[in-house]
């Protein structure tokens, strides 16, 4: 467990899934955490949750692509929590459809919520980030870097927080800010195996190559790692976390 006592990280997409399992890795680690969703009741839950293990916790609902939440949720972070060391920009869909399937609304609810988003919050935070001389972590995807599923919409919007994590990071070296992202590969949430039946799901997971997927644990540290001071001379970087998915000619559905 990293020690994170004393620090505040605010994280995007917290009601389940992997940014939930960020949230609750976070507060383990003692830090006080803002959290985001937009799925109000879930987010309550988590938010009760994370209050429960001892460390201050505040939650703001909304849609991560839209500059009012941004604002809503930086703000509160900063005046109940006093400070910003971490932004965790995890929300994200996951539209699976060819070019042809896809909607000019789909398009862009997936660039939206995947990569708008990183902009206003983290044009929103780096204020309170440059004070605290903090961090940003991305949640970008394996799906960046090779062919998953058709899926042109979502991997272009991951392929687009690699290009944003590196630029960001040389922008904010000044002002020792450092920013990285973590490209998950196949994670057991939600989010991953939506539509899916019990054997189709059993069957996935047969053909990874360390012989299980992934956990949002495995996402969880990894960006806890690249919160910690562990991480202070690294920055610009997507980490891999895939079991080896890319590496591996095999499909991963
Ligand atoms: N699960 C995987 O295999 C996998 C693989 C690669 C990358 N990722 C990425 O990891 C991140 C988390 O994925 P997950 O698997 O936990 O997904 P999930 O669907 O389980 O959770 C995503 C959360 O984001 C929230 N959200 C969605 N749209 C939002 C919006 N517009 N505003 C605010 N919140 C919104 C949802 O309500 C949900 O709580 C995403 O960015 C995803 O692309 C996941």
């Amino acid at each position: 467990m990293r020690d994170l006592a004393g620090r505040v990280a605010v994280v995007t997409g917290a009601a389940r899934g992997i940014g939930r399992e960020i949230a609750r890795t976070f507060a383990a680690g003692g830090a006080d955490i803002a959290l985001s969703d937009i799925d109000a009741e879930r987010l309550a839950e988590a938010r009760t949750e994370i209050e429960k293990t001892g460390v201050r916790a505040v939650s703001v609902a909304g849609d991560v692509g839209t500059e009012s939440h941004a604002a809503e949720l930086i703000g509160t972070a900063t005046s109940s929590l006093g400070r910003i060391d971490t932004l965790v920009n995890n929300a994200g869909v996951w539209i699976i459809k060819t070019v042809e399937e896809t909607t000019p609304e789909e398009w862009d609810r997936q660039h939206s919520t995947n990569l708008r988003s990183l902009y206003l919050m983290s044009r929103a935070a780096t204020p309170a980030l440059r004070e605290s001389r903090g961090c940003i972590v991305n949640i970008a995807s394996i799906a960046a870097f090779r062919f998953t599923v058709p899926h042109v919409a979502y991997a272009s919007s991951k392929a687009g927080v690699v290009a944003f994590t590196r630029d960001l990071a040389v922008e904010l070296a000044p002002d020792r800010v450092r920013v990285n992202a973590v490209a998950p590969g196949p994670i057991d949430t939600q989010g991953l195996f939506d539509g899916l039946s019990d054997a189709e799901r059993a069957k996935a997971c047969e053909r990874f190559m360390l012989g299980r997927i992934g956990a949002p644990r495995d996402i969880a540290t990894a960006v806890a790692f690249l919160a910690s001071d562990d991480a202070s001379y690294i920055t610009g970087v997507t980490l891999p976390v895939t079991g080896g998915a890319e590496l591996a000619a095999r499909p991963l559905q």
